[in-house]
C-alpha cells in the first residue's frame, strides 16, 4: 500500500515537470525591444474595417471569427484573438507575433504591408472595450521611392563601426530609422556575421562593436560588409570598408601547393600511381565484361542462323 502511494507521488511529479516543461517549451518570448513597439497611426473605425477584412482573408481559417471560439484545432492552439490570452498582451507582442509567425502560425512580414499589419493589432484589440491604445510611435521612415545608402565609419582607437542608413529622395536625405541591418566579415566561402541583425536608431545609425580576435590575413586586413536586410523596403544596398584590425594570420593562397584543394600537387608520387593503377584496372574489367557480352549475343546469333 505504501509502495503504491509512494509511486502514484512519483509519478504526479513527473507529470507535473513534463506540464511545466511543456508550457516553458511553448511560451513565445517576445525581445524587449520588438514588446515596445507600437502603432504609428490612431486606431479607428476604418482601420478596423480594413483590419476585419485581411483578417477574414489571412486569419480566419485558423483562428475562427473573433468571440466565436471556433478557431481550428491546431497544437499550440491559435486560439480566438477576442480572448485574454491575447487581450493580456502588449500591441508590440501581437504585431511581433503575427509578423514573424511560429510553427503553424504564418509569418506574414512579407506577405503584408507593416501598416496593414497594425491594422490587424487595431481589428483584434476591437473586441476589447477596456482597450486604450499607447502613444504612438514615429513611423519608420521605410521611405517610398528613394534610393538608401548605407556607410560603415570606423572609430579610430575603439573598434567600434558605425553603420548609417540614408534615404535620399531629390537630393534631400533622410535618416533611415527602423532599418534591419547586419554587419559581416568576409571569409574565403561566405561571409561570417558579426554579433545579431538589429534596427537603426532615430538618426539612421548603429554602433558596433568589433571583437578583437578575428582572423584577418597576412597583415590583419579585415573586409566588412553590412546590408540592410529588409530589402523589400529600402532596396538592395549595401558597403564594404577594409580595415587593419584582425589577427594577422599566414593562411595558404588558395592556388598554394600546399592549399586543402590542391590535391594534385600535394600527392606524393607513390599514391599518384597506385591511385591510377587501381583506376585503370577497374576500368579494364567493365571493358573487359562489356566485349565479352558482345561476343556472346553474336555467338547465340550465328547458332541460330
Ligand atoms: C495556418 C493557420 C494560421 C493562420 C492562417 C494564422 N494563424 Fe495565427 N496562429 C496560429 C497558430 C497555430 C498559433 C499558435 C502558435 C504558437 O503558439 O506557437 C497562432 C498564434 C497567433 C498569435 C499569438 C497568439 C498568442 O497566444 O500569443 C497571434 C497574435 C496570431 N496568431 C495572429 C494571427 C493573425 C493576425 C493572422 C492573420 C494575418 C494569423 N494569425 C493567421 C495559426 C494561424
Amino acid at each position: 500500500m505504501k509502495n503504491n502511494y509512494s509511486k502514484s507521488l512519483i509519478l504526479l511529479i513527473v507529470f507535473t515537470i513534463c506540464f511545466i516543461y511543456n508550457s516553458i517549451a511553448q511560451e513565445w518570448v517576445v525581445p524587449e525591444n520588438k514588446k515596445k513597439k507600437t502603432s504609428s497611426f490612431k486606431f479607428s473605425p476604418t482601420t478596423i474595417s480594413d483590419g476585419e477584412a485581411i483578417f477574414i482573408k489571412s486569419c480566419q481559417s485558423c483562428h475562427g471569427t473573433p468571440g466565436k471560439g471556433n478557431f481550428a484545432l491546431l497544437n499550440p492552439s491559435p486560439g480566438d484573438p477576442s480572448t485574454e490570452k491575447f487581450q493580456n498582451q502588449l500591441d508590440g507582442d501581437l504585431f511581433f507575433k503575427l509578423t514573424t509567425g511560429r510553427g503553424l502560425m504564418p509569418s506574414f512580414k512579407n506577405l503584408l504591408k507593416e501598416e496593414d499589419r497594425w491594422k490587424l493589432v487595431s481589428y483584434i484589440r476591437s473586441f476589447n472595450n477596456k482597450y486604450i491604445q499607447p502613444p504612438l510611435s514615429a513611423p519608420s521612415t521605410g521611405c517610398k521611392g528613394c534610393t538608401t545608402n548605407v556607410e560603415l565609419i570606423f572609430l579610430k582607437d575603439s573598434s567600434k563601426i558605425i553603420l548609417k542608413a540614408i534615404g535620399s529622395l531629390n537630393g534631400i536625405n533622410v535618416p533611415i530609422s527602423e532599418a534591419e541591418v547586419s554587419l559581416f566579415v568576409k571569409r574565403y566561402f561566405g561571409d561570417m556575421q558579426i554579433g545579431k541583425t538589429v534596427n537603426t536608431d532615430s538618426a539612421g545609425t548603429y554602433t558596433f562593436n568589433i571583437p578583437n580576435n578575428i582572423h584577418g590575413d597576412s597583415i590583419g586586413n579585415l573586409i566588412f560588409i553590412t546590408r540592410i536586410t529588409d530589402e523589400k523596403f529600402f532596396g538592395e544596398t549595401q558597403d564594404t570598408i577594409q580595415m587593419q584590425i584582425g589577427i594577422p594570420i599566414n593562411k595558404p593562397p588558395l592556388n598554394d601547393e600546399r592549399a586543402m584543394w590542391n590535391v594534385v600537387k600535394k600527392a606524393p608520387l607513390w599514391l599518384m600511381i597506385s591511385y591510377t593503377t587501381v583506376v585503370l584496372i577497374v576500368i579494364s574489367c567493365i571493358l573487359y565484361v562489356i566485349f565479352q557480352l558482345f561476343r556472346f549475343k553474336r555467338k547465340s546469333r550465328i547458332k541460330k542462323s
